[in-house]
């Protein structure tokens, strides 16, 4: 028998009519709910009620317990305890078991984005090798999202599969605009092409393998995914002019105004570029547009990802072919990164092939400071400390600093309001215990009181500015509440001392 959650839909089922009487999780996730933490900060307890989860796990839930009874300060035992299980608690919105598929929202967005969901469920990877009904729900999403990069490479983000029977989300952003070639907006919630929503599909995949040894995954939808990232690979890492002075586009992103926030210029192709070796985007991991088209994190995240699907392959001796040319390009765009975007020991964030270079970093991930986190150099990397430290300095236009806040930010908000996930990455990217301390209570204490992780803080509190009062964005936002507890597992286990009452390490899944 297979179970399907239909959120908000007649009810047919007992769970159904439990989840008619559930507050949207938008609004519940503004309230303060009690109980209250006992540290300083009394932060409220979030999760939903049980009836109202989307997902259960067990193992989740002792993960909860093992943190809580270790974590010192219960502040932290309370953020872990709302972060860890959020994606699980409330993004579920579809899942299948029986025809192998699911749907999982973003938060607060009813759409889900192959970017979104590889990092919602990357605090989880340690879990699957011991609870099969999640990991169940892993291949699912990886079946999905196979099918939705066989048709649609080039998009971020999608809309309900049919046999959910759930209606897509209207998109009114992207009703005037056009796309080459064009796409079904029954199947495609949006359609900004970024190279690390690839990256973040084979990440779910190679991690779902790494942690399980199940390759079944591996079926003709997925093969024809795998295809398409490589088509779109070879299309993007072209120069905008052939030899010839020959225009080359393979996908542009044009439309009326109004939908467009903002145009990519040169009728939707965004900035010429020269070869070097990476893979050009339009827009960034936040959805915003791209200034240079080759976004350096996110080609440090592809080469990365390209060097484990290429492990992954050989391990399962599959695809001979494939796994030959994701290790080919995996070194290609690593060399090009360090030989085209280095300038005196520092990354440019993104570099136009002709000898122009951007320095900046954005907020969330893939982005410069997550580099270490992205797998793609240590930590001490002497070319990294020195990135690090100009991103959080003034050089960084991105960077700012308020009395009691301070962080990267970037377009999509404004420069005002840095995100928390920018302390996450730069938690991941030290062994300093002082800064990892600073970034830890500077987002314990900018949660506006809610206990859950938000999409960007104001520095200048709920003080108007630009004619506005926004201390905080996004409410809901289940990456940046994964991203947080994934860190705080890494601490775990990496720094006991600095959470834990003893410096006894805490690994998911021991006993
Ligand atoms: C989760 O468990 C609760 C009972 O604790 C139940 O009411 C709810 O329906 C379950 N959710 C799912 C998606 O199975
Ligand atoms: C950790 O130690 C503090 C003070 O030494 C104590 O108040 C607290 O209860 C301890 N926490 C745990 C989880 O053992
Ligand atoms: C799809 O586009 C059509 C035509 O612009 C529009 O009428 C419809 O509402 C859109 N559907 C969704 C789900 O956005
Ligand atoms: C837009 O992309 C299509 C391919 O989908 C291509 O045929 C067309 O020439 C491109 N247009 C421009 C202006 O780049
Ligand atoms: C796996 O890698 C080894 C060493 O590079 C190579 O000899 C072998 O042919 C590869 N196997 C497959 C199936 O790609
Ligand atoms: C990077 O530089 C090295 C040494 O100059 C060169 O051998 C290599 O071909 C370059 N790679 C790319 C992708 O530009
Ligand atoms: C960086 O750290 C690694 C492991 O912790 C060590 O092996 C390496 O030598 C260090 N590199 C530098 C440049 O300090
Ligand atoms: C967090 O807030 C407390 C109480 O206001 C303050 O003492 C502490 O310095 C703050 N921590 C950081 C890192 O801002």
């Amino acid at each position: 028998m297979s179970y399907i959650w239909k959120w908000l839909t007649v009810a047919t089922s007992v769970a159904a009519v439990v989840a008619q009487d559930c507050p949207v999780y938008t609004e519940y996730s503004q309230e303060i709910h009690e109980p209250l933490s006992e540290g300083r900060l009394q932060l409220p307890y979030m999760r939903p009620d049980p009836a109202c989860r989307t997902f259960n796990s067990t193992s989740v839930e002792k993960v909860i317990e093992d943190m809580r009874a270790r974590l010192q300060d219960p502040d932290l035992a309370r953020l872990f305890e709302n972060t860890f299980p959020n994606t699980l608690d409330t993004t579920v919105k579809y899942f299948d078991p029986e025809q192998n598929l699911a749907f999982i929202i973003t938060g607060d967005i009813d759409a889900q984005w192959l970017r979104d969901t590889a990092n919602q469920f990357a605090h989880y990877h340690a879990l699957l090798s011991i609870d099969p009904e999640l990991a169940t729900l892993v291949k699912a999403i990886i079946n999905v999202e196979a099918r939705y990069v066989a048709e649609y490479p080039y998009c971020n983000a999608f809309q309900p599969p049919v046999e959910s029977g759930l209606e897509p989300t209207y998109n009114e952003w992207a009703l005037n605009v056009r796309v080459n070639p064009p796409v079904n907006n029954e199947t495609v919630f949006e359609c900004k092409y970024e190279i690390d929503s690839l990256s973040g599909f084979v990440k779910l995949s190679r991690s779902y393998y790494e942690e399980t040894g199940d390759d079944s995954f591996i079926n003709d939808n997925w093969i024809a995914a795998i295809d398409q990232v490589f088509r779109v690979i070879n299309e993007q890492s072209q120069a905008s002019f052939d030899d010839d002075y020959n225009w080359v586009s393979y996908f542009n992103w044009t439309g009326t105004a109004g939908a467009l926030s903002p145009r990519v210029f040169n009728h939707g192709n965004g900035e010429p570029k020269g070869y070097t070796g990476m893979v050009g985007t339009h827009h960034r991991p936040a959805d915003d547009l791209s200034v240079f088209a080759y976004l350096v994190p996110a080609n440090a995240m592809l080469s990365v990802e390209l060097g484990h699907l290429h492990e992954m392959l050989n391990k399962t001796n599959k695809l001979p072919e494939i796994a030959e040319e994701a290790r080919i390009w995996s070194e290609r765009i690593e060399q090009a990164v360090w030989n085209v975007s280095v300038i005196d020991d520092v990354f440019a964030f993104e570099s136009n092939g002709l000898g122009s270079h951007f320095f900046m970093d954005d907020a969330n991930v893939p982005s410069l400071l997550s580099l270490p986190y992205l797998g793609f150099l240590d930590r001490n990397d002497t070319a990294y400390v020195k990135t690090r430290q100009r991103i959080l300095s003034k050089q960084n236009p991105y960077y700012a600093e308020g009395e009691t806040w301070n962080g990267v930010g970037g377009p999509h908000v404004d420069p005002w309001h840095p995100w928390p996930m920018s302390h996450v990455s730069a938690i991941f990217g030290t062994d300093d215990d002082e800064a990892i301390l600073n970034s830890l209570y500077l987002l314990a204490n900018n949660t506006e009181g809610l206990g859950l992780m938000h999409e960007s803080v104001s520095i200048y509190g709920d003080k108007e500015v630009a004619g506005v009062s926004r201390p905080y964005t996004r409410p809901w936002f289940a990456w940046a509440n994964s991203y947080f507890a994934e860190m705080l597992l890494d601490l775990a286990e990496r720094k006991p001392h600095l959470i834990f009452n003893d410096s006894t390490p805490y690994r998911v899944g021991q006993d």
